[in-house]
């Protein structure tokens, strides 16, 4: 089998857990870590177990030295442009965290370079695209279950660490924006569950700053998304404070509905109705006894990984580290490339034009908003 190199940059919390994971394929070879701070990295890189691989404290150094294939960005959000633009320019497949970037420009030209380089592969990290709760509704969307949907509520509210070395997620020079630190997550799951069914056309946003732990950009958000069959999305989004991780999705459909909501005990987080299914009523896949051959309610079990799971990081890390090798191995785009899962961007930056000018910004941006979203 193929051996990929790879240049992996930043080793810090979501950058280590990666890391340990990428290192277990066989098809992959570390060949440079790149981390600003490279006595951390030495440290990780030794705890790993990687002897052969070298440390350097830029991305342009490992490019001159060395010869890998991918490159693979764990870095605070303001590098993850800059760097996978420069990965994309020498010709490398880049594995990038979310957010893509945190200027519209740098956003803009990853988009086109990859569809200018069809060669080049490419995939922002929306992990809960991998999710097994998350693919089981999305299946059920796609078949109908719910009818046509015509509301649909995701939130992610959830205190973002900012201990120590993770001061950097306040500020808004390197964080870039609360969308991008994690609401985008939220975002992803609307725009997946929703593609079987029709697409988004505009944005109406607001957002506030709770001046708690000192976000500089605003850490509040109520995002509502309009789509082409009429239907809508809110989002409510807080990176600030919350008394648990508010994952909660509330979907409401023409002859079905569901609900996850996350901060209740395990057996009544998820709930569900469709006409067909008991006579129509509210049914607890985790609690009720459901008799019907239906596959798609049949995938709900008390060992399905949900997207609150303490498990989550480890487990869809590696789904999502397999999912990009096979992009890269079978010259596929992934539905997560730059490319593929720009409108979770798009959406981004509608919100914030909306919440900034007060005004429903249509999608795709026009020619005025673009040049109003490269001023953000
Ligand atoms: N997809 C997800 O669910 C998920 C979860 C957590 C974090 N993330 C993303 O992962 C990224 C890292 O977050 P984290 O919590 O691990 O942060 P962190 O602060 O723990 O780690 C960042 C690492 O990057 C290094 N670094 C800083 N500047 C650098 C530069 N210019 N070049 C190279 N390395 C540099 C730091 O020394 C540190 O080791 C962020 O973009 C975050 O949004 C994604």
């Amino acid at each position: 089998m193929k051996k990929y190199k790879v240049c992996f940059i930043g080793t810090g919390w979501m950058g280590s857990t990666q890391l340990r994971k990428l290192s277990n394929f066989s098809e992959v070879e570390i060949t440079v870590v790149v981390d600003d701070n490279t006595t951390k990295a030495e440290k990780v890189v030794k705890e790993i177990g990687l002897k052969e691989t070298s440390v350097v404290s830029k991305l342009e150094d490992a490019i001159e030295r060395y010869q890998f294939d991918i490159v693979w960005i764990v870095s605070p959000n303001s590098f993850h442009g800059k760097q996978s633009l420069i990965a994309l320019r020498n010709g490398k497949h880049v594995f990038c965290e979310k957010p893509p970037a945190t200027t519209y420009q740098d956003f803009c030209d990853q988009i086109e370079i990859t569809t200018k380089n069809k060669e080049l592969k490419s995939m922002v990290d929306y992990i809960l695209f991998f999710n097994p709760m998350e693919i089981a509704l999305k299946n059920m969307v796609r078949n109908n279950f719910f009818g046509e949907v015509h509301q649909i509520q995701v939130n992610y509210r959830h205190p973002v660490n900012i201990d120590d070395d993770k001061k950097w997620k306040l500020s808004k020079s390197i964080m870039g924006d609360a969308l991008g630190m994690g609401i985008n997550h939220a975002i992803s799951v609307i725009v997946f569950l929703m593609s079987a069914q029709t697409t988004p056309v505009s944005v109406y946003a607001t957002s506030s700053n709770t001046n708690i732990r000192g976000f500089e950009p605003d850490p509040v958000w109520n995002i509502m998304i309009k789509f082409e069959n009429g239907a809508t999305a809110i989002c409510q989004g807080n990176i600030d404070i919350e008394n648990g991780y508010d994952l909660f999705h509330n979907i409401a459909g023409s002859k079905g509905g569901f609900i996850f909501d996350s901060r209740v005990d395990m057996d009544r987080k998820i709930r569900f109705w469709n006409s067909e299914i008991e006579k129509g009523k509210w049914v607890y896949p985790f609690l009720d006894k459901i008799s019907t051959g239906n596959k798609l309610v049949q995938s709900f079990t008390p060992k399905m990984m949900l997207p609150d799971s303490g498990d989550v990081l480890d487990h869809q890390v590696e789904r999502a580290i397999e999912h990009f090798l096979t992009s890269v191995s079978s010259n596929k785009d992934s539905p997560l490339s730059f490319y593929e899962s720009k409108i979770i961007g798009e959406i981004g930056w509608a919100a914030q034009l909306s919440s900034k000018y007060d005004k429903i910004v249509k999608l795709p941006l026009t020619k005025e908003d673009q040049e109003l979203a490269k001023q953000l």
